[in-house]
């Protein structure tokens, strides 16, 4: 790489740049107007993205046997084909019977289809230690965001003083902010303690709540664990308070729970909702309404774009149920690639199957790296003056503080931009990293962040945290 270049790729740059507004919110669209540098030479050679959870756009390879039984789902005569494992040809042979027409080009019942329901309510009993999962409670998605937006549109009512308030944690996941306002839901931000690793703080969430019954009527409580953008992982003790505060105060529990199998940090362990809630005794396991929320996206498998994903209910009342199934059963079906993919997930080989020795070490190298990256990013990120970063415990991001020159917030404003945005700019201009500033996920008054994605890989990534080492330098030394 020539450290003089010029970005030939210019109309990708744009994309990155739109891309990157579509991630944050509306009060930031006049970095839309922002003219970008067509054509202009520039002292990198390739833009990094560091802005997206997208692992495979990000180089991570598809996991070998979730590929195989797809290829065979798609195209049955390589059934034959002597080249594919017996395990791979047995699990397409079974999704395939449980296809209309015996395609994956069929339709599906709205639910999704039956057995791969049945798969994920085993794989929940056995992830939560036994405690039973109804088929019956399990909807499969288009991927998360579609279940997340379905649950919320049933639960958002009412007029004025009345209309239905939804917590939601600072910094959030702008998939949240967009929906409610989308739905004309009232945001109840409750803000994440960064002081300690963003734990989630109960005292917090009653202020939040108390707060908000003066203007709304507050039903609904979102938990992203693990955190994204902050990549901390909730204790126990803290899921336990929780649940408790949901009851106490009769809201219903979002429970996002995509990065279920991104926990890196010692100590730390990811606890499901849905398990402590049973742990907690009837009292709680019978009438704390719930949903919790899981996807092919994410942990090892990033598989984004099959679109796959399921939400488990629980304690929904029956007129409720029927309710969501009017609702999911106006989008006919989940893409069924995508749920088929969901069943390999929930499914895996297991040790007697000849796929299972390759498939362990596929995904154990995927977190292991993950867990590197993290370790590391922490590590350098600290080092550098002006940059403070919690331990990223899971998920797949750190959302480190900047501390930004008195001067450089006044040029930003000057320019119009949100000081964290003309950071990132600046950033993206100077050294080609693409990131997303924190004032897109929302963060206390006076503070700047911006999200970076641990998924570039390793060799990539510690370019990445060494270039922008360098930028927070001059850049401080610039505008002091
Ligand atoms: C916390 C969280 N929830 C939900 C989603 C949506 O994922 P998908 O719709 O791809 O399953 C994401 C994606 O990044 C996420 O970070």
């Amino acid at each position: 790489m020539s450290k003089e270049g010029t970005v030939k790729k210019t109309g990708k740059t744009v994309t990155f740049l739109l891309y990157l507004c579509s991630l944050v919110s509306s009060s930031l669209t006049p970095f839309l107007h922002v003219q970008t540098c067509l054509g202009a030479k520039k002292p990198f050679t390739e833009v990094i993205k560091a802005n997206i959870g997208d692992a495979h756009a990000m180089g991570q390879k598809p996991i070998t046997f979730f590929r195989q039984v797809l290829a065979l789902c798609s195209y049955p005569a390589l059934l034959e084909d002597s080249k594919f494992p017996e395990d791979a040809k047995q699990r397409a042979r079974r999704i395939l019977e449980a296809c209309g027409g015996h395609s994956i080009g069929a339709y599906s019942a709205s639910q999704g289809i039956e057995c791969i329901r049945q798969d994920v309510a085993r794989y929940i009993e056995k992830r939560d230690g036994g405690i039973p999962s109804n088929p019956d409670n399990i909807y499969l998605s288009t991927g998360a965001s579609d279940a997340i937006v379905t649950i919320l549109k049933l639960l958002v009512c009412g007029e004025g003083r009345d209309r239905t308030g939804v917590m939601i944690s600072i910094p959030q996941y702008p998939l949240y902010s967009a929906a409610l306002a989308d739905l004309g839901a009232v945001q109840i931000n409750y803000y994440l303690d960064e002081d300690n690793c963003w734990s989630l703080n109960i005292t917090e969430l009653r202020r939040a709540l108390s707060a908000a019954r003066e203007h709304c009527n507050p039903r609904v409580l979102c938990i992203i664990n693990p955190g994204n953008p902050t990549g901390q992982v909730q204790s126990r003790q803290c899921i336990e308070d929780v649940i408790r505060f949901a009851k106490e105060e009769h809201l219903f529990l979002m429970a996002d729970e995509v990065y279920q199998d991104n926990v890196y940090a010692e100590g730390c362990q990811f606890h499901s909702f849905k398990k402590v809630l049973f742990e907690m005794g009837p009292e709680y396991s019978n009438t704390v309404e719930m949903a919790s929320f899981h996807s092919t996206s994410k942990c090892y498998m990033g598989e984004c774009g099959f679109r796959g994903g399921y939400m488990e209910v629980i304690n929904l009342d029956p007129e409720v149920k029927a309710q969501l199934i009017k609702l999911v059963s106006v989008r006919l079906c989940p893409p069924v690639p995508g749920q088929a993919l969901l069943d390999l997930v929930v499914n895996p080989p297991q040790p007697d199957e000849p796929s299972y020795a390759t498939f362990m070490k596929e995904r154990t190298a995927v977190l292991s790296a993950l867990a590197e990256k993290a370790r590391l990013t922490e590590q350098i990120f600290n080092t550098v003056p002006g940059i403070t970063c919690n331990p990223v415990q899971g998920a797949m991001y750190t959302f480190p503080r900047i501390t930004l020159p008195q001067k450089a917030i006044d040029k930003a404003k000057e320019l119009g931009l949100v000081p964290d945005m003309f950071y990132c700019m600046r950033l993206l201009d100077e050294e080609g990293i693409c990131l997303v500033p924190g004032s897109g996920f929302g963060q206390r008054e006076g503070t700047y962040h911006f999200r970076m994605t641990i998924l570039p890989p390793t060799e990539k990534l510690k370019v990445v945290l060494q270039k922008i080492r360098e930028f927070q330098l001059h850049f401080t030394q610039e505008f002091s």
